[in-house]
């Protein structure tokens, strides 16, 4: 394991009991499986994806599965953590608001990694066969905990996915900017790609901790309470979408798009913050 992914998993490991009390983590997630739902359905078609086997690429604590699960037929959640798939299970098999989706999600703890990609007996389950692989393959809030980028979206896209299959991919949109003009719940806004390609931030290879000082990502979103720079994040600029685009094309996914999905003002350390959170999504040629 690098560096990063075992700062990682000790981190979430320990603040599993704790994760869906964290500032609008419910709120953001549900926002993010919206958006992954509704860009399946209309890139795959609503029938594909009654009928589809997704891979939630680290599930976490199942805030994002359990609101996917209704629309699909079977999730198959894989995280690095422990602790994080032990409270999953928790909170499906002792809530009785998760009854109906008990049958359809299942984990793996398991770090994905490009030369093991699912462990046994999962792999031989899921992705034998010339036409094996996964219907969807979605992760929510998940990349910029990655410093390897490249290599994972590589995974997901070359080992992970069926042919004809999607990468569906959901994290925060930066470098931000002064966002003064927003207002408290004016949900959806305008886009703000114009202002995404400064040439950093690319998502791969490199840590862009740039420092800036007027109010980006980087100062606000990744900083615990004392302002000092989270180390279990390894994109503290978060990602643009012309970044994730390059990304995904050089993993050899096609029809690759980028949007903002949306916008979410945030309450971190008693600071408020704005978030912008970036949805891309391609297809296994
Ligand atoms: C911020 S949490 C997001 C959890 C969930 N997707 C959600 O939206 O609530 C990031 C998760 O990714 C997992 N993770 C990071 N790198 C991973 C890897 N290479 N393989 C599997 N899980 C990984 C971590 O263990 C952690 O649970």
């Amino acid at each position: 394991m690098s560096d990063i992914q075992s700062i990682n998993n000790a981190h979430f490991n320990k603040t599993a009991q704790d994760y869906d009390s964290f500032p609008q983590a419910k709120e953001l997630t549900e926002r993010a499986a919206e958006t992954i739902v509704q860009e399946f359905i209309a890139s795959a078609g609503p029938e594909r994806a009654k009928n589809a086997i997704a891979l939630d690429f680290g599930c976490g604590t199942g805030l994002c599965a359990f609101k996917v699960a209704p629309h699909v037929k079977e999730i198959v959640g894989v995280d690095a953590s422990e602790g994080m798939t032990q409270h999953l299970n928790h909170k499906l098999t002792t809530q009785d608001e998760n009854k109906a989706i008990r049958d359809s999600i299942k984990t793996v703890t398991h770090l994905v990694t490009q030369n093991e990609p699912l462990p046994e007996p999962e792999r031989s389950q899921y992705l034998a066969g010339a036409n094996g692989g996964f219907d969807l393959i979605y992760s929510s809030y998940v990349m910029h905990h990655i410093e390897d980028i490249q290599g994972t979206i590589d995974t997901l896209a070359q080992k992970l996915v069926k042919k004809d299959g999607w990468v569906i991919i959901i994290d925060f949109q930066g470098p931000h900017h002064h966002h003064h003009h927003h207002h408290e719940g004016d949900g959806e806004h305008e886009k703000h790609g114009e202002h995404s390609s400064e040439g950093h931030g690319h998502g791969h290879g490199h840590n862009h901790n740039h420092g800036h000082s007027h109010g980006d990502i980087s100062n606000s979103l990744f900083v615990d309470e004392n302002g000092n720079p989270l180390d279990y994040v390894a994109h503290k600029q978060g990602f643009t979408s012309e970044g994730l685009t390059e990304v995904f094309k050089k993993a050899g996914l096609v029809d690759v798009s980028a949007r903002t999905a949306f916008g979410m003002s945030r309450e971190l350390f008693g600071k408020k913050i704005w978030a912008d959170v970036l949805v891309i999504k391609g297809r296994r040629a």
